[in-house]
This record gives structure tokens, sequence and C-alpha cells, in this order.
């Protein structure tokens, strides 16, 4: 496994459409390794493969709704889509490719995902809050939509400086 670069806001694969995975081979598996291998070294919640330059349908989001003395879990979303969603949550967001930089985003509290694993068996995942979130922020990055195009409004240095304790200001 290898770290692998994260772009930043200004790289032009940023705002590609992604393709989505016919093989489910070697290259995706070591995507997706070194896309773990990052998202923990960067402290993040949740990475797409544009981000580190693959402009492929895959992405992946730390599962961090478990139960006391679980560990937290990484979900792999190849060819991921939303099937359904529901309730609303307003609340700060970041994403690895605008360090510093966090939004007021308005996403939906629970979310269920259709997708297919690394082997590319089919399965469907739910997410709420935090997670379901990241569901959101990760399959809008396949689709080249940043969360800043989402945000009502970007946080001020005064308001993240009162912001640390809260759980909201992840980066994605
Ligand atoms: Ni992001």
């Amino acid at each position: 496994m290898a770290l692998r670069n994260v772009l930043t806001d200004g790289n032009p694969a940023l705002r590609r459409v992604c393709r989505p995975y016919t093989e489910f081979g070697p290259r995706l598996h070591e995507l997706l390794d070194d896309m773990r291998e990052t998202l923990e070294a960067e402290n993040g919640v949740g990475l797409a493969a544009p981000q580190v330059g693959i402009i492929r349908r895959a992405c992946i989001v730390l599962e961090t709704n478990v139960e006391e003395g679980q560990e937290e879990y990484i979900i792999e979303l190849v060819n991921p889509e939303i099937i359904s969603s529901e309730g609303e949550q307003e609340g700060g967001e970041g994403c690895l490719s605008f360090p510093g930089e966090y939004g007021i985003v308005k996403r939906p509290e629970k979310v269920t995902v259709r997708a297919q694993d690394r082997n590319g068996k089919p399965f469907e995942v739910s997410g709420t809050g935090l997670t379901a979130r990241a569901f959101c922020h990760e399959i809008d990055h396949l689709n080249g939509i940043l969360f800043v195009d989402k945000a009502e409004r970007m946080l001020t240095p005064e308001e993240l400086g009162m912001g640390e304790d809260d759980e909201g200001d992840e980066d994605e």
C-alpha cells in the first residue's frame, strides 16, 4: 500500500464526471487499499477516487456511528448511487481537498446507497448523521460536485476557532 497525494481546490480532476468501473481487478483493489491508508493518514471520514487523480466511480466512507467499544470501519463503494434519502440535517462540512475550509451544508439525515464491493458484488448500505453526510459528499465528488457548490455559507475563522469542540467539522 502507498499513500496517495490528495489534490486540492483548483485541480481540474476534481471537476470531472467519473466513469464507472466495469472491471474489479488488482488496479481497483490497489487504489482502494491506498485510499484507505491515505484517509487514515489524513484523519478524514471520506475520500473519493478523483481526489487522488483517478477519474473513476469509487469512494470510501468511515462509518463512525458504531456501538461503544466497537471499532469504526471503512465502507468501500464502487459505482455507488443514492437510492433513497429521508430527513434533513444542517451542519459544518469540510473536505480533504479544501484544507482548513468549512461550510454549512444541508444534507439528508439518512441515506441508503446501492453500490458494488471491490469484487463487483452489489450491496446496499444505509447511514445516518455524519455517515449520511459523507455518502452524499463522496458521491457528489464522483460527479465533479464539491461541497463549496452546496454550502449555504462558509464558516469564518472566528467560527472555526469557536467550533473546535464540535463534532461536525470533519474532512471528507
Ligand atoms: Ni471531499
